[in-house]
């Protein structure tokens, strides 16, 4: 019997994306179908979405009011599997990204966009629209949880079984007790156990509080949100549940993520012609205008931002190359941190070199190039480009949290011995830990065998969805079972 899931997500590739959290909402569909789930995800109409639907959509329902907006759903596909759109002009059809305007600065009514996208999914979910069934709902993100509150306290329908993924603490959906009125919730959801939280309106909370079952995207991080310093405040609740969070790593696209057959690198390669790397590195070093070197070419691509450590790389980006390093950066983010690595790149021409933006088929070239991919998160849910670093030989170098703890095995003397070692790893992200960890990595680059070890133990290992596709589907299959 197949499955039907409605996953319900802000972002998908390759329709719209900020982050990994796109790149897993659009694998999804493909890593579940093998399994036996028919994955239908549900995206609000943003002009991008929109646009990709053709001129003339398919039109499954009309809302006349959807908090106040009038609103379609229309029906489409990604990348051949089912998709709904939620058409609503008057909060989706805007110019910027999808959370603000084109300065970065969050829309006003964010609150109300993803309350009546959750509205919306929950009348979709519960059965509403006819011609459309559900076993079960699974909400990503604070976007998406307001689908499981009003399943919870306002169903229009049948109230399936629910799964929400967490896939970052730190973006959580809070407002003020203002907001609360327009939310058309009955005046009970206002409660500890609902929607209240520290007297304003918390949109993850509620997503967490009425789930059947919580997943977070690696287990790691599933036990560190039940602290403060991760749980963002959360923890308690997290606590509370310790029993329904489980976490669930991710995977990558093998078929946008393979050395062997990437048309953005110069030259392909396998485990077997490592060697011919070699071509790719000097193409990047052409790119961003670095010299040559007999040290490691340092690669990163990342939101230039507190989680990611950026802060700490650019202090240790003189030490860097004062030992034999090189790096060039991609990313965008902080205005503070893309002018310090600016300035970084001027101190340093011909060592460091920094692109500011977003280049897809840069990053791929970057890491079919870069000798070492610097990782060194603060927190990281569970962080895609250490994945894609260890398929392409770019040797993953990570702080010790989340999903870098579990995909990285640090060299190690035992892990060495073994021949097992795929990258470097750091604890606590301060400009020791993570000069000391660059300072290894160099080391270890000079060694040629041990690092030609490091790189095919990294291509070795198969972070592919297949994994996780049957986790999901278990955990899936359980909860429809038992409802
Ligand atoms: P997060 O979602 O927290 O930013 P992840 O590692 O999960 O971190 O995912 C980031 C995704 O965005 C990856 O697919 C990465 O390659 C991509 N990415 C980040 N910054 C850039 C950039 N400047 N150019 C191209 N791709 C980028
Ligand atoms: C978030 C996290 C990142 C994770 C991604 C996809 O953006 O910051 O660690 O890989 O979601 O789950």
């Amino acid at each position: 019997m197949t499955l039907k899931v409605l996953s319900v997500a802000s972002e998908a590739v390759p329709l719209v994306k900020t982050g990994g959290l796109a790149d897993v909402v659009g694998a999804l569909p493909g890593a579940l179908a093998p399994n036996g789930v028919e994955l239908t995800t549900l995206l609000p109409g943003y002009p991008a979405v929109l646009a990709a639907l053709g001129k003339k959509p398919k039109v499954l329902h009309k809302w006349e009011s959807l908090l106040g907006e009038p609103a379609r759903l229309l029906a489409g596909k990604l990348s051949d599997h089912p998709l709904l759109v939620l058409d609503a002009p008057g909060l989706f059809a805007r110019d910027g990204g999808p959370y603000g305007d084109a300065t970065g600065r969050d829309w006003r009514d964010n609150w109300k966009r993803f309350a009546a996208f959750g509205r919306a999914a929950a009348d979709v979910a519960g059965g509403a629209v006819k011609g459309l069934t559900f076993d079960l709902v699974h909400a990503h993100d604070w976007q998406a949880a307001m689908t499981l509150a009003y399943l919870r306290f306002a169903p229009t329908g049948s109230t399936p079984p629910s799964v929400i993924t967490i896939h970052n603490m730190a973006f959580q959906g809070h407002y003020g007790a203002d907001v609360f009125a327009g939310l058309d919730l009955p005046p009970h959801a206002f409660a500890i156990d609902g929607v209240e939280y520290h007297g304003g309106v918390s949109f993850l909370k509620a997503g967490l509080a009425a789930a059947s079952r919580v997943t977070t995207v690696s287990p790691t991080y599933a036990r560190e949100i039940r602290e403060p310093g991760f749980g963002m405040g959360l923890e308690g609740l997290i606590r509370g549940r310790e029993a329904d969070v489980s976490g669930i790593v991710n995977g990558i696209d093998p078929v946008v993520w393979n050395p062997a057959a990437d048309p953005a690198l110069p030259a392909t390669y396998t485990i077997k012609t490592l060697a011919r790397r070699a071509a790719n590195t000097l193409a990047l070093e052409a790119e961003f205008g670095l010299q040559a070197g007999s040290g490691p070419l340092f690669v990163v691509i990342s939101r230039l931002t507190w989680q990611k450590g950026m802060d700490v790389l650019l202090e240790a980006a003189d030490h860097l190359v004062g030992i034999g390093g090189r790096l060039a950066l991609l990313g965008s983010g902080d205005a503070a941190l893309e002018s310090g690595f600016h300035a970084a790149a001027a101190r340093h021409p011909g060592r460091i070199a920094v692109r500011i933006g977003y280049d897809e088929a840069l990053s791929h070239r970057m890491l079919g190039g870069g000798d070492s991919i610097l990782v060194p998160s603060r927190f990281e849910p569970c962080g895609l480009t250490q994945l894609y670093g260890l398929a392409y030989g770019c040797v993953p170098v990570v702080s010790r949290t989340g999903g870098l703890a579990d995909t990285v095995i640090d060299v190690n003397l035992a892990a060495r011995l073994a021949g097992v070692a795929t990258g470097v790893q750091f604890d606590g992200v301060r400009y020791n830990t993570l000069a000391d960890a660059i300072t290894r990595t160099v080391g270890l680059f000079g060694q040629r065998e041990t690092w030609r070890g490091l790189q095919r133990a990294g291509m070795k290992a198969d972070f592919a969805w297949e994994c996780s596709g049957q986790a999901y589907a278990d955990l899936y299959a359980r909860l429809v079972e038992a409802s």
